[in-house]
């Protein structure tokens, strides 16, 4: 199925690995320019070669750190007028620590929401202004299986993700019929840089058992792959989603109990 994405201008955020390079990928993959960033400048170098390498168009990486609204905005305006617009935005952030509510201090539910919540909210406001001038354009946010199904161990990200969802609800209102469409993507456990230190810290006597056990509560009995994460992502950036907007997409295998 051609999305109807060649030549559209994508940016994603916190795209060096995992997740979001699995989207930045697949948005090249269907013929966009894609502009990616995150902070430490070699993995972006490394990201920025596999995305190169997905597909004919031309690919920007910046350095930047999210939580820096500025840097947030420079990156913005760099890919607009380096690649001409700006159609796609596919917003990401670092996770957050896993642990009961009761676990953390107000500062680290702060530090939760300016390194989990804020960058999404930073990197849309800043590309709202072009998405309204092109009169066509998708916002994605990538969040967490967390804004269904708020485990135990998940309060900062459930904190900091469920505001998003408000947030989101919001633009979409504020978007009206621009042409701007706004989804969010909410990954259960996915096979990521970012997974693997979770595994790691598994209190399972290895990484394999942890596996185990893991995919053991998942009815499709395995974990996500990037890749088809990205098709998710490419398929709601596409075309023929142009009458989805406020929904959230969850991908996590059936892990989700609720109806949500
Ligand atoms: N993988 C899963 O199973 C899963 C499940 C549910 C939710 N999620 C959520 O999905 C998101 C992506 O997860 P992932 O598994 O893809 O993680 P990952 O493989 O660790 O990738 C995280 C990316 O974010 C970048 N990043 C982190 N902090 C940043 C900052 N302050 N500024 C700019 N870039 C930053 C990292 O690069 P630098 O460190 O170089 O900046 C890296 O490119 C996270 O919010 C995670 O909590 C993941």
């Amino acid at each position: 199925m051609d999305l109807g994405l060649t030549g559209r201008v994508a940016l994603v955020a916190a795209a060096s690995s995992g997740l979001g390079l699995g989207v930045a990928r697949a948005l090249a993959r269907e013929g966009a320019h894609v502009s990616i960033a995150a902070r430490d400048p070699g993995r972006l170098a490394r990201a920025h070669a596999e995305v190169d390498a997905a597909g004919p168009g031309k690919v920007l990486s910046t350095p930047v750190d999210l939580r820096d609204d500025d840097a947030v905005t420079a990156w913005v305006e760099r890919t607009a007028a380096e690649l001409g617009a700006l159609h796609v935005v596919v917003t990401n952030s670092g996770g957050v620590p896993h642990g009961p509510a009761d676990a953390f201090t107000p500062g680290q539910y702060r530090e939760a929401l300016e390194g989990s919540m804020l960058p999404h909210v930073t990197t849309a406001l800043a590309a709202l202004p072009h998405l309204r001038a092109a009169g066509w354009g998708r916002i994605l946010m990538i969040t967490s299986e967390a804004v269904r199904q708020p485990l135990p161990g998940t309060a900062l990200s459930a904190s900091a993700r469920l505001g998003l969802l408000g947030f989101a609800k919001g633009l979409v209102h504020a978007l009206g019929a621009s042409g701007v469409t706004v989804n969010v993507l909410a990954p259960g456990c996915h096979r990521t840089p970012a997974f693997e230190t979770f595994l790691e810290a598994h209190p399972a006597p290895d990484k394999e058992t942890a596996l185990k056990e893991i995919t053991a509560e998942i009815p499709l009995g395995t974990v996500g792959d990037p890749e088809d994460f990205g098709a998710i992502a490419a398929f709601l950036a596409g075309e023929q989603a142009s009458f989805v907007t406020g929904t959230v997409l969850v991908a996590d295998g059936g892990n989700t109990r609720g109806l949500g």
